[in-house]
């Protein structure tokens, strides 16, 4: 009896190891961010520095400046570090509008060192508004 009352304990503790935040998820917490702040400018007909973030696919097609997202290395990720610049800066983005708040940079982080998962098909992709499309950008 004792013995299994151990064991049972013992079993307990990765839960509790394990019990830090869960991934991140792109569905949820990555694609309405990207959705609502980018892609009005990176989309297929308004490619704004060679760029489409509509799908992992496309946000990872060759382009002259470089890769935006390196899996695991957040800080060489232009898609974050563009986000931390100061605002003034060319190279800041959004380029226009407000600042992303740093909890949603907090998660770009983490979801970039966690891999980077965008998931393939309807789920990750991200269609571009019509609104957005007739707007001057
Ligand atoms: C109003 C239009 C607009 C919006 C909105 C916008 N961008 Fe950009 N983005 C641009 C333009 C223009 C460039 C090219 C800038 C340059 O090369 O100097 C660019 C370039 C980039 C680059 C490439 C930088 C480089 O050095 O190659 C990244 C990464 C990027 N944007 C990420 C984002 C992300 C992430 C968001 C959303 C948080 C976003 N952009 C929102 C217009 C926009």
């Amino acid at each position: 009896m004792r013995t299994t009352s151990l064991f049972a304990a013992l079993l307990l503790i990765p839960s509790f190891a394990g019990a830090a935040e869960p991934p991140v998820d792109f569905g949820r917490q990555i694609k309405p961010i990207l959705a609502d702040r980018c892609v009005e400018c990176h989309h297929a007909e308004s490619m704004l520095g060679d760029l489409n973030l509509q799908s992992g696919k496309l946000s990872s097609r060759k382009r002259t400046g470089g890769p935006v997202i390196i899996p695991g290395a957040p800080d060489r990720s232009l898609l974050l570090v563009t986000l931390t610049l100061p605002a003034k800066d060319q190279k800041a983005m959004p380029a226009t509008g407000h600042r992303i708040p740093m909890d949603e940079v907090s998660l770009i982080r983490r979801w970039i060192l966690e891999g980077a998962k965008w998931p393939e098909g309807e789920e990750g992709f991200i269609p571009a508004k019509k609104a957005a499309k007739e707007k001057d950008v």
